[in-house]
């Protein structure tokens, strides 16, 4: 028997409705910030995600699907920032239109050790604001991220915020925690230890409690920040003041790729455990122009949706009122009055089904019954010779016959109540 690949999951029928729910509120709420939708593909060639989440990022080192082909190398997206901004450049929408918000759902794809939250295919709902180094813009996808959590139903979950400055500040903040890392070297991790060397800044978030008990002790102060990188971290920090936004200022949040400069913020949420992170993003002014378009600033997040999923128990749970009407037809000439029937239904906007396997009225009258409809309509020898059609109330528990002509009026008034 074949199964699933680990780390993927079926999204089966009964869980499809909470995802359907979440799309739908996230579209709502993406479209009152005027976000538009973007597919880009889900296969990439695999330098695109080098260049920009950078060689020494535990994605590109170790989590990339890889898909070879004769001389090109293509991966499974192991996320969409660098493909939106691919997809900007390549058809020159800077030429078009400048500034543009584009949101985007869909599958990405890490070759991780899979555990509660982390799945080697999940889920992104994020968006990406590409042609502003506006402060005012950080504070607008923070709160938007904000709204769609709240939208979601979710609370008990922290903003995180921090500042890494311009590239030059990133550079500058390195070589501080290198120096004051140089004669802790021995006590980090062997992961940190690699880190030391090519990037030092991913030594802040290791998940080593021997390695976080050495960062804490760093009393790492924002000294690294130009003027200019300082200012801007105060106009989005007021922004998200004026707002009331609650965020929390949190030194050692770096984010893995190297695209981020200035703002970053992570969202949290304590029932999540060790993959605590719901979402997480921040600016990327650099991403543009190194790879190929103009120099323009951005920012952008993305949710994780199964982990939105894990804690927002409530969406999904109002049942979809329940509108299925049901045939039961009893004979073959019954049966093509039947189909009649549905298509006529259909037509209107009426859903309806029937079973397809000739049970018998007693077994049909259970299916119907499973099948959660408040209606069902039976047609058998009797009817037809009548020329009516049964209407059956399940929840009325009541059952009468109706002529052709009155069905679709019948059928509508008992929906509605
Ligand atoms: P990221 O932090 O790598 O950021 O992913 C965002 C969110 O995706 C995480 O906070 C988490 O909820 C979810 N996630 C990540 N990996 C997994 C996994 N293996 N299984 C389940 N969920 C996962 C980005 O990808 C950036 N592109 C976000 C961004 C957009 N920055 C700017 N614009």
């Amino acid at each position: 028997m074949f199964k699933r690949v680990p780390g993927t999951k079926d999204i089966l029928p009964g869980e499809v409705l909470a995802w359907q729910k979440l799309e739908e509120k996230a579209k709502q709420i993406f479209s009152l910030y005027n976000y538009k939708e973007i597919r880009p593909p889900l296969i990439e060639e695999a330098s695109l995600f080098n260049r920009s989440l950078g060689e020494s990022a535990e994605i590109v080192q170790k989590q990339m699907f890889l898909i070879s082909n004769k001389d090109d190398l293509y991966c499974l997206r192991p996320e969409a920032t660098a493909s939106v901004v691919r997809a900007y450049i390549e058809n020159n929408l800077h030429k078009q239109t400048g500034f543009v918000k584009f949101y985007y759902k869909g599958a990405m794809f890490r070759l991780e050790r899979p555990q509660k939250g982390r799945l080697r295919q999940f889920h992104h709902l994020g968006c990406e604001a590409i042609g502003s180094g506006d402060p005012h813009l950080d504070t607008e996808v923070i709160s938007l991220a904000d709204n769609l959590l709240k939208a979601f139903g979710l609370k008990d979950y922290r903003i995180k915020i921090n500042s890494l400055g311009c590239l030059k500040d990133k550079k500058e903040l390195s070589i501080k925690l290198k120096n004051s890392l140089e004669a802790k070297l021995e006590k980090l991790c062997a992961d940190c230890k690699i880190r030391f060397r090519n990037n030092p800044l991913r030594i802040l978030d290791c998940k080593i409690e021997s390695c976080q008990e050495i960062v804490r002790g760093l009393q790492i102060h924002d000294d690294y920040l130009c003027p200019e990188c300082k200012a801007h971290f105060s106009k989005v920090r007021a922004g998200l003041e004026a707002l009331n936004i609650n965020y929390e200022i949190s030194p050692l949040l770096v984010r893995g790729l190297d695209y981020y400069t200035r703002t970053v913020f992570e969202i949290a949420h304590k029932d999540l455990g060790a993959q605590d992170a719901l979402g997480a993003g921040g600016r990327y002014d650099n991403l543009v122009k190194e790879l190929g378009g103009p120099d323009l600033g951005a920012i952008g997040f993305a949710l994780g949706v199964e982990r939105v999923l894990l804690v927002a128990k409530s969406v999904g749970e109002e049942v979809l009122q329940n509108r299925l009407v049901y045939i039961i037809t009893l004979g073959e000439p019954a049966k093509s009055q039947g189909l009649k029937l549905l298509d006529k239904l259909r037509r209107a906007g009426i859903t309806s089904d029937t079973d397809y396997e000739n049970k018998s009225l007693k077994s049909a009258l259970r299916l119907a019954n499973d099948s959660g409809a408040p209606l069902v309509l039976i047609v058998g020898e009797n009817e037809l010779n009548k020329d009516v059609v049964t209407l059956k109330d399940m929840r009325l528990k009541e059952q009468k016959e109706v002529r052709y002509d009155d069905l679709l009026a019948q059928i509508e008034l008992r929906l509605r109540e």
